[in-house]
């Protein structure tokens, strides 16, 4: 999409707006496959789940170093289904981190079981398996690492540590479509994997869309089962379930898609390490990938304290960025109940005040990536002058509070969720 910029932030001269996420710019690269994908559904009138569906389920699978995959409508849906299928309920404990989209949390909270939080290694952002451990209760059932912006989480150790308590893992890898550990692929550690393909996402649909993988036919059937109403034929329901199948269309344009996964993957590696190149030499931190990770690179974050001010010099700029995520869960209003405090996950809440994500999508240029590189560099650069004191926006100020506004306000994109 092409960014909105409102006039008191016009971009400087010359200077063309760059969004946060173009896909606009992704859809007319593909634009003939996905009109023969979406004819294909609309000859066949096959409009929910139907031989579409099933073949994207097994290629998806197959991407992802699994043989099953359930198809669903969303990837809060394929995260509720998996802990449901795992048997998770009321009185349980799922172990998750705060640092991740609201989603994650919410989907334990619908099976009625509580979210427990462990913090985030303050380097890769994701679980820190050395604070897992002192969260197992009695009650734990299950552990959900999140793959935060397409990092894999460390699942060598966390799945150590949940063998040695016979723990369920589910990885919530909606970010990391591709993602590898040690050349597995994410989705291949857990006993299940959760991906969603909202249009943000690296593979995203014309729409909404996420999938349950597994390696265990049962825990597939009762997947399976769950999004279908838990009927294995039509009227006959032997288990309570839900209407969480996917549709056709987004089936068969999922199937489209991936075939160029491999390809923007590549691209936004590229875009990633350009960005390293530029920012290197200057104080800037980004999300640290250790030997053997191989990030698929969903958001590009830098870590500033000075996160308002450099926010607005770069909308000044014409320059789209994004905030993943503003608050840590343990703090958010609507998980009051769990009584989180602040202090409580300091890397968390240090990642939440201070991560900023800059564009990233495959078909940025290398004149877009150096022209954002260039401009986040000055700001560190600016940010070290001895007495540099980061400027309150006045234009923010005035809008009646910037802390406030959503990740890439006035810009007119929708990001990553
Ligand atoms: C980490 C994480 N988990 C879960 C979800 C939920 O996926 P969906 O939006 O497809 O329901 C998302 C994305 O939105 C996410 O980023």
């Amino acid at each position: 999409m092409t960014a909105t910029i409102p006039e008191s932030l016009a971009p400087e001269a010359g200077n063309t707006p760059i969004p946060f996420v173009d896909l606009k710019a992704q859809m007319r690269s593909i634009r003939a496959e996905i009109d023969a994908a979406i004819a294909g559904v609309l000859d066949s009138c096959q409009f929910t789940l139907g031989p579409e569906v099933e073949a994207f389920e097994q290629e998806f699978a197959a991407y992802s170093q699994r043989p099953f995959g359930v198809a669903v409508n969303t990837g809060t849906s394929a995260l509720h289904l998996a802990l449901l299928a795992a048997g998770v309920g009321p009185g349980d404990e799922v172990i998750t981190v705060p640092f991740t989209f609201v989603a994650t949390a919410s989907a334990i909270d619908y099976t009625g079981a509580r979210p427990v939080f462990v913090d985030i290694d303050p380097a890769t952002l994701t679980m820190d398996p050395r604070a897992l451990e002192a969260a197992i209760t009695p009650r734990t059932r299950a552990i959900l690492p999140v793959h935060l912006y397409g990092l894999m989480a460390d699942m060598e150790a966390i799945g150590e540590i949940a063998r040695r308590h016979d723990l369920v893992v589910i990885e919530d890898a909606a970010q990391a479509h591709g993602a590898e550990l040690h050349g597995r692929r994410a989705g291949s550690f857990g006993h299940m994997a959760c991906f969603s393909f909202d249009p943000g996402k690296n593979l995203g649909a014309c729409g909404e869309g996420g999938m349950v993988v597994t390696g265990d036919a049962d825990l597939a059937r009762r997947v399976r089962l769950l999004r279908d109403w838990g009927a294995p034929q039509k009227y006959h329901h032997e288990i309570k379930g839900y209407n969480f199948r996917m549709e056709a269309i987004q089936g068969a344009v999922l199937r489209a898609k991936l075939r160029h996964l491999p390809a923007w993957t590549e691209a936004r590696a590229r875009v990633a390490a350009r960005y390293d190149e530029l920012l290197a030499g200057t104080s800037i931190r980004a999300q640290a990938a250790p030997a053997g990770y191989r990030s698929v690179h969903h958001v590009y974050a830098v870590r500033t304290a000075a996160r308002e001010a450099w926010q607005h010099a770069l909308t000044r700029q014409g320059v789209a960025s994004g905030i993943h995520y503003p608050k840590p869960i343990h703090l958010l209003p609507a998980f009051r109940e769990l009584g989180g405090q602040r202090g409580q996950f300091p890397h968390a809440e240090a990642a939440a005040q201070t991560v900023l994500s800059l564009p990233m999508y495959a078909e940025l240029t290398d004149a877009q990536v150096q022209r954002v590189g260039e401009a986040v560099r000055a700001l560190a650069t600016a940010s070290r002058q001895p007495g540099h004191a980061a400027p309150r926006p006045a234009a923010a100020v005035a809008r009646g509070g910037w802390s406030g506004a959503p990740a890439g306000a006035g810009l007119g994109q929708a990001g990553a969720a």
